[in-house]
């Protein structure tokens, strides 16, 4: 699909469900979409319960001659495995392949992600459909991926989760002192004798609401547990079709910062990354660059397919608000701008019936192309023809980086304290806003990825340092490299054990500061600091903070902590590393991670307003600056680059001023 001998140019169209309507409809969708400049269907995502009507019987002839219509209309295929739903017989006859929720109820047949993944039936009968799909269109030339499953996701608490929780923990852990150490259940006398007395963290359990348990170690290791139970389910289906199809890439949905999914994880066993993007109508456009920007940081910046949007509505919001004129065509350009190499709509065809029958589409239930979105949806299929292979595996080249890790999100979530109102992604949100705003390019990474590559790296609320990461930033600081972390950083190991010494733990001597105590602001209190001039809000969290070898650059001004410092600076080997204690407003992110991109020689790659959004991709045809005018108004951006808009043909030379209407697009390609 992406870095394909069979790809050309950037991949245009989407989920397309023909087995919904009559056969003659076919060649007019077929019509329409060739139309559009649309090549590419994303085919049988939910069609398990036809292909497979009984136990024993397995029938293909209609997904055959939807593969033979688009094929001969000359479309690319996108080939899911269908494993996303389950059939009602299948339901009815083995009811361990339903799901337990967290309240300890079992589901009945319904609904769709609705597998156990420990059940021995769904692992069966998804793997042999993955390989009787596989077998029976391999020769097929067109298709150009295999799309497993569908926006994997949930939670099972079911009896047979709860025994491969147990054999998940065994392996683990060993013996069960190492487990009663390790989730310190000596506090209120938990000790577990045997692995045989552990039993899945719910509200029938540990927790006394979702985010809540009187136990974070063993919640945290269910989290963990369940997101490799998922993955196991695509890690079968992928060997399957892999060992089938070699030269065929395998991807499944994934759906931006979704909580539940160690992404980090699930995209080592990935060939590529796709994901789905359906921000709501009153969604800032930094956070769906943030979400892309995550997504492709999960291959190390390897580009990734937008393998799902609306080209209008999304029925599931609670205001079902259309896009404006020129905004699909927009955060098109922006999933590109980040990294994408695909532009791929759900769905292609408005269903008539349930619950997406009012979901955007390509075919509109008026079943003719004389609409707005028609005619929006074929004016990009036409430029995205012009684009042609120009674009194709450009990368980003991204010398700062926000280190995100899901661990860290999930034991973030079950802390408890110090307030309701942290949030991991807010925090991240509020750095990365500020890089997205100063048009400063930057990658989104694990706690697994290379730092060398970087000259600044941020983690905000590093709350849990796993084995060895405070080493790899020791010595990345060590080497000139600028780190900044924050407040409720350094305090627990990668079991939620708190690193006793004085918080920020094993960050201690990088960050050249202790932190005795840290104090909640209720919603709407603020403490305040004077950097340079500008005073700035202290907010949610205050640490209260000594320096050891940190230099403090400014300090609190109200309460009996007044005079404390609120951000130091720490000079460790060649580098440095920045303690921020509390949480601020936008002003200052900004402030400080300008000050500190300059002080590792980063510069923004062209000043402009925050609403033109600035993004670089690099490849052998040179770089490509992608302008993205947010605005509601005209917008004008004085250039700093020569080069050519590679959709209007125009040059433009050094101090030409690049005029943008409302929600347009430019995409400079410079030598
Ligand atoms: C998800 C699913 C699709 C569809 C869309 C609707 O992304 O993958 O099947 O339900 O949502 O927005
Ligand atoms: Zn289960």
């Amino acid at each position: 699909m992406i870095h394909n001998s069979k790809v050309h140019k950037i991949l245009y169209g989407g989920d397309y469900n023909p087995e919904q309507w009559p056969e003659e409809t076919w060649e007019e969708d077929m019509r329409m979409l060739k139309l559009a400049h649309i090549d590419i269907v994303t085919l049988n995502v939910f069609s398990w319960a036809s292909l497979q009507p009984s136990e024993n019987t397995y029938y293909f002839d209609k997904l055959d001659k939807i593969i033979e219509t688009v094929t001969k209309h000359g479309m690319k295929i996108c080939l899911a495995t269908s494993t996303g739903a389950h059939p009602a017989w299948m339901a009815r006859k083995y009811p361990d392949i339903l799901r337990t929720d967290f309240h300890g109820m079992k589901h009945k047949f319904g609904s769709r992600h609705n597998s156990c993944p420990n059940s021995p039936t769904y692992r069966k009968y998804a793997k042999t459909l993955a390989q009787k799909l596989a077998e029976r269109y391999k020769s097929c030339d067109n298709i150009v991926a295999w799309h497993i499953s569908n926006e994997y996701g949930g939670e099972c608490y079911c009896e047979n989760c709860e025994r491969a929780f147990r054999v998940w923990l065994k392996d683990k852990y060993k013996t069960i002192d190492a487990v009663n150490e390790a989730w310190d259940t000596a506090f209120w006398g938990h000790t577990f004798y045997d692995f045989e007395d552990i039993v899945l963290p719910n509200m029938l359990s540990e927790h006394f609401a979702e985010n809540r348990t009187t136990f974070q170690g063993i919640s945290l290791d269910y989290r963990r547990f369940n997101s490799e139970s998922i993955l196991d389910c695509f890690r079968l289906e992928y060997d399957t079709v892999h060992a089938i199809t070699p030269d065929i890439p395998v991807t499944t949905n994934l759906m931006g910062a979704y909580q539940p999914l160690d992404y980090q994880m699930w995209a080592k066993y990935m060939d590529f990354v796709s994901w789905d993007n359906y921000p709501s109508h009153d969604a800032i456009p930094e956070n769906a660059a943030l979400n892309h920007d995550l997504m492709r940081g999960l291959k190390q910046g390897m580009p990734f397919a937008l393998m799902e949007q609306t080209p209008s509505v999304t029925n599931w919001h609670p205001y079902c608000a259309l896009k404006r004129p020129g905004v699909m065509r927009l955060w098109s350009y922006q999933a590109v701008a980040h990294g994408a190499d695909t532009v791929m709509f759900f769905q292609l065809k408005r269903s008539i019936g349930a619950c997406e029958k009012y979901h955007g589409a390509v075919i509109d239930h008026a079943c003719h192309e004389n609409t707005r979105v028609f005619r929006e949806v074929a004016q990009l299929g036409a430029e995205l023809d012009k684009i042609g292979s120009l674009t194709l595996g450009s990368r980003t080249h991204a010398k700062a980086a926000i280190v995100f890790d899901w661990n860290n999100w999930w034991a973030i979530h079950y802390s408890a304290g110090p307030s309701i109102n942290l949030h991991y992604c807010d925090e991240i949100r509020n750095y990365y806003k500020a890089f997205n705003n100063l048009n400063i390019p930057v990658d989104l990474i694990g706690v697994d990825d290379d730092l060398s590559g970087y000259s600044f790296v941020a983690a905000p609320v590093l709350y849990m340092v796993k084995p060895g990461y405070d080493e790899k930033i020791r010595r990345f600081v060590q080497k000139g490299g600028r780190f900044l972390t924050t407040f409720f950083s350094g305090y627990v190991d990668d079991h939620d054990l708190v690193t006793t010494g004085g918080y920020p733990g094993k960050l201690r001597d990088i960050l050249g500061v202790w932190v005795e105590e840290e104090d909640a602001l209720p919603e709407g209190a603020h403490n305040s600091f004077t950097y340079k001039g500008i005073t700035y809000p202290a907010k949610m969290l205050c640490d209260l903070l000594h320096t050891e070898s940190a230099q403090s650059l400014c300090t609190y001004e109200q309460d009996f902590y007044a005079g404390m410092p609120v951000l130091t600076r720490n000079a460790f080997g060649e580098g440095a590393a920045y303690y921020v204690a509390t949480s601020s407003d936008a002003a200052f992110y900004r402030t400080i991670v300008k000050e500190i991109c300059t002080e590792s020689g980063i510069r923004p790659l062209i000043d402009t307003p925050d609403c033109i959004e600035v993004t670089a991709r690099t490849n052998g045809n040179g770089t490509f600056l992608f302008f993205l005018n947010h605005d509601t108004q005209e917008q004008g951006v004085t250039l700093n680059c020569t080069g050519k808009d590679i959709l209007k043909d125009t040059l433009y030379k050094e101090g030409d001023t690049l005029y943008l209407p409302a929600k347009d697009v430019a995409i400079i390609q410079t030598a």
